[in-house]
């Protein structure tokens, strides 16, 4: 594995489940140094053992989350290159049923923490000339009929991505978004075991299976490393095709090619 984050420094937040464990996993494979940050400590405990690993157990919509996230970091490595913003909470309730409360916390934990992270760690990421990615979700770039505060709270992400990078790259920071489809974690293995879950979402995704943290994590290395040094700005969806497709679900598809064959059948 090319050491593409040899004397980088990351810090992830969310990193003790899915797609931050994974995305940190590979991070310290590839050499980097790794403050990983989660609030449930139990997850942190299963990363693997490196003296290129902190592991900080802590809420980060917590007050003072941002300044004792960055200062730690900069105690054990020095620098920031890379800041990971991953922590993140869905299966939200209807519009209908959203209270002021629930729109409050997805909101919190969805797009307020990283957005206060990323203010914080601007200056040391401007010395560096390093990066920030998002991970925000196909429901911040397309419609789909549920979870009204998670959608917008993770259009916001896609949002400020974009008016980051605008920003920040004059002064060589670049910023760039992954919007995940339906990737198996175990925030999402509950829902995802269901047989309705999987004979619907799976037939209309072209790849036609979930995707993996793993298949996530290459995605997301790529972004913050060097290999992305022109690459500012960017949401990318690691989705297996679903958000770039319609209606490809085997009834409508054979619907539209009985019609074209009933119609192209006497010439
Ligand atoms: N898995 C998917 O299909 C999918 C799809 C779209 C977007 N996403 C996004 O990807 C990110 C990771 O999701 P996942 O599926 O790996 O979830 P997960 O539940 O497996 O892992 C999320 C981790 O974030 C931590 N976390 C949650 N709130 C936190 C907080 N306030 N402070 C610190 N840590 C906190 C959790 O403890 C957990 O370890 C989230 O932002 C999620 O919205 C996931």
């Amino acid at each position: 594995m090319p050491q593409r984050f040899e004397g980088r420094s990351v810090i992830v937040t969310g990193a003790g489940s899915g797609i931050g464990k994974a995305i940190t996993e590979r991070l310290l494979t590839e050499g980097a140094a790794v403050l990983a940050v989660d609030k449930v400590p139990d997850g942190l405990r299963t990363l693997p053992t490196s003296d290129r690993l902190v592991t900080h157990n802590q809420d980060v919509t917590e007050e003072d989350a941002p300044r004792m996230i960055v200062d730690l970091c900069l105690r054990h490595f020095g620098k920031i290159h890379v800041l990971v913003n991953n922590a993140g909470v869905g299966a939200a309730p209807r519009l209908h049923d959203t209270s002021d409360a629930d729109f409050d916390r997805y909101i919190d934990i969805n797009l307020r923490s990283m957005f206060r992270l990323s203010r914080e760690a601007l200056p040391h990421l401007k010395r560096t000339r390093g990066n920030v990615l998002n991970i925000a979700s196909v429901m911040g770039t397309h419609g789909m009929a549920t979870q009204a505060p998670y959608a917008a709270a993770k259009g916001g992400v896609v949002a400020f991505t974009r008016q980051f990078a605008a920003e920040y790259g004059p002064e060589g920071v670049r910023a760039n978004a992954i919007a995940p489809g339906m990737i198996l974690t175990p925030g999402t293995a509950g829902r995802f075991a269901t047989g309705a879950y999987q004979a619907r979402l799976i037939g209309v995704t072209p790849l036609q299976r979930y995707g993996s943290a793993e298949e996530l994590a290459s995605a997301a290395v790529f972004f913050c490393s060097d290999d992305a040094s022109y690459v500012t700005g960017q949401i990318l969806a690691v989705d297996g095709g679903a958000s770039s497709s319609i209606f490809i679900s085997d009834p409508i598809a054979d619907l539209w090619a009985e019609k074209y064959d009933a119609e192209h059948s006497s010439a």
